[in-house]
C-alpha cells in the first residue's frame, strides 16, 4: 500500500437495498496535494486526457446509478440487487475522489467550473427526461468503455510512471470498473433491454464521451498557452500514442457490438490481480 493511500473496507452503503454484495467497497483517502499539472511524466496532453474524463465522471456517475437504480425497481432478482450494492458504493466513492481531484485543476490554475456546470446541468436534464431503458443502454454502454479503458489503464507504462497518487487513482477506478462492469449490462438484460437498444446506448455514450472529453482536452491544452492548431494536433498525437501502444484497444471496444457479447467473455483478471496486490487492496 503506498503511504498516501489510506484504505478501508467498508460494507456500509447509502442504499435501500439490503444484502452483502462480493463487489467490494473501498473507501480511499488520496491527497492530490502535490499534483503537478504534467503529472502524467510531465505530457500536458496525456494529463489532460485523464483530466477530462475525470470532469466528466462524477455527474455521470450519478446519472449511472440512477438508470441502474431504476432499472432494478423493475427486476426482481435479489442475486442482482445484492451485488447492485457493490457497484452503488464503489460509483460513490469514485464521484467523490474524482470531484476532491477538482481542487488540483483550480490550483494548477485551471478555469473550468462554468463549463463543466453547464455539461452537469445537461446530464441532470437526460437523466429526468430520458426513457429508463434508455439511460439503462447508455450506462450498460459507459460501463463496458469504462472497463475496458480500465484494463488500457492497468496495462500502460505511462500510468505507470505517473504521479504516484494519480497512478493510484486511477489504477483503483480501473480496478473498480472491470469488477462491477457486468451490473448495469445484467439489469438492462434482465429489464428486457434489446440488442438494437443496447447498441444504440453504447453509440450514444461513446459520442457523448468522446465529444465532452476532447473539449474539455483542447480547452485545457488552450490555457495552457498553446493555440487552437497546436491543440488539435496535441490531441490527436496523444490518442494515435494510445492506439500504438494498445492495438487491442479497437477490438475491445467493437466487441460491444456482438450480439452474444456478455462484460464477462472478457478476462482481465491477471491485470487486476497485479494492480491489487501493488495498491495492496482485497
Ligand atoms: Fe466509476
Ligand atoms: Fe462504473
Amino acid at each position: 500500500m503506498t503511504q498516501k493511500t489510506k484504505i478501508q473496507q467498508t460494507k456500509v452503503l447509502e442504499t435501500k437495498l439490503s444484502g452483502d454484495s462480493t463487489i467490494p467497497v473501498r473507501k480511499m483517502g488520496f491527497d492530490f496535494s502535490d499534483v503537478p499539472k504534467d503529472y502524467m511524466n510531465g505530457s500536458l496532453a496525456e494529463s489532460h486526457f485523464f483530466d477530462g474524463l475525470n470532469l466528466l465522471f462524477p455527474e455521470g456517475e450519478r446519472f449511472f446509478m440512477r438508470a441502474v437504480r431504476n432499472g432494478l425497481n423493475k427486476i426482481e432478482d435479489p442475486d442482482l440487487k445484492q451485488q447492485a450494492r457493490g457497484f452503488f458504493g464503489q460509483e460513490t466513492q469514485h464521484a467523490i475522489e474524482h470531484e476532491k481531484f477538482f481542487d488540483v485543476l483550480e490550483q494548477n490554475g485551471y478555469e473550468f467550473r462554468p463549463k463543466l456546470e453547464k455539461m452537469n446541468k445537461f446530464i441532470i436534464k437526460m437523466r429526468d427526461i430520458l426513457p429508463h431503458s434508455l439511460s439503462l443502454s447508455i450506462t450498460a454502454g459507459a460501463e463496458h468503455l469504462t472497463a475496458v479503458l480500465g484494463a488500457t489503464a492497468l496495462d500502460d507504462e505511462g500510468v505507470e510512471n505517473s504521479h504516484p497518487a494519480m497512478r493510484d487513482l486511477i489504477q483503483w477506478h480501473a480496478i473498480e470498473e472491470i469488477e462491477h462492469k457486468s451490473i448495469a449490462f445484467d439489469v438492462f438484460k434482465a429489464t428486457g433491454g434489446s440488442y438494437p437498444m443496447r447498441v444504440f446506448g453504447y453509440l450514444n455514450a461513446l459520442l457523448f464521451i468522446h465529444i465532452t472529453s476532447t473539449y474539455f482536452v483542447k480547452d485545457l491544452l488552450r490555457q495552457d498557452g498553446y493555440s487552437k492548431r497546436e491543440a488539435k494536433k496535441l490531441l490527436k498525437a496523444s490518442q494515435q500514442n494510445m492506439l500504438k501502444k494498445h492495438p487491442t484497444l479497437r477490438q475491445s471496444l467493437t466487441a460491444y457490438f456482438k450480439p452474444s457479447f456478455h462484460p464477462n467473455n472478457i478476462d482481465e483478471s491477471g491485470l487486476v490481480g497485479k494492480a491489487m496486490d501493488r495498491l495492496g487492496i482485497a
